[in-house]
């Protein structure tokens, strides 16, 4: 017989880079590939919870049982994010863009128009996500979980982070060698009084260890 331990229970996932349009044809991204992110979906669906996934654009296949939400900017990340909530459980796993334009051009912006040289792109910060779902005053998931990808003093770092942006948990993860866009991954896990390091894994094997921690703080097994 299958156990679910996580049977009843929501987790509502962002995953993926956000897309910052200038212009109709161009935008600012990052190499993110949402592969982490779609491994803990699915093994948190294989232990029965109702999993909701907010993607960026990826070239992935959605986990079976996953309810999956596409968007392509951080603030319709936010936005799909509030829709989606009450959740028990938020792991912000996507890589938002900290910035966006300030404008988008409704017009191909063209070479040959700029007479001045390159045109100015000026910038305006995006909503941290993860950060306003830990600071909600009603309706916060009983578990917040951010992620840190760092390349030094990894556990200091995401002891700060985690402290920063006031979540439960922060998964720090060692970039320095070829874990972005890779298949495996070296992860700690920080809480307010624990430090866990897992060895080097492939993605989902890590995505397994995660959700087996996120269902012992839920249902205590
Ligand atoms: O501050 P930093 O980007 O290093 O924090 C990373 C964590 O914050 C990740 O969990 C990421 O998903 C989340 N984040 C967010 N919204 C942003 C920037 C980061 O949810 N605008």
């Amino acid at each position: 017989k299958k156990v679910l331990p996580l049977k009843g229970k929501k987790a509502l996932i962002t995953a993926g880079p956000t897309r910052e349009p200038i212009d109709p044809v161009r935008y600012l991204s990052n190499h993110s590939s949402g592969k982490q992110g779609f491994a803990i979906a699915a093994a948190l669906a294989e232990l029965g919870a109702e999993v909701t996934l907010i993607s960026g654009p990826v070239h992935l296949p959605c986990p079976i049982g996953v309810n999956r939400i596409d968007i392509e900017t951080a603030e319709e990340m936010m936005g799909a994010v509030q829709d989606a909530l009450p959740s028990d459980v938020f792991i912000s796993v996507a890589a938002v863009a900290d910035w966006r334009p300030a404008e988008c051009a409704s017009l191909k912006v063209k070479k040959d128009k700029q007479t001045d040289g390159p045109p100015p792109l000026m910038l305006i910060e995006n909503p941290d996500i993860l950060k306003t779902v830990s600071h909600m005053e009603q309706g916060r998931p009983e578990l917040v979980i951010g992620f840190a990808a760092e390349t030094n003093d990894v556990v200091e770092n995401a002891r700060a982070k985690r402290l920063r942006k006031e979540c439960d948990w922060i998964v720090a993860n060692d970039v320095s060698g070829d874990v972005m866009g890779g298949d495996h991954n070296v992860m700690i896990l920080v809480t307010a009084d624990t430090e866990t390091e897992w060895p080097r894994l492939d993605k989902q094997a890590a995505a397994r260890k995660l959700a087996a921690k996120i269902s012992e703080a839920l249902t205590g097994h």
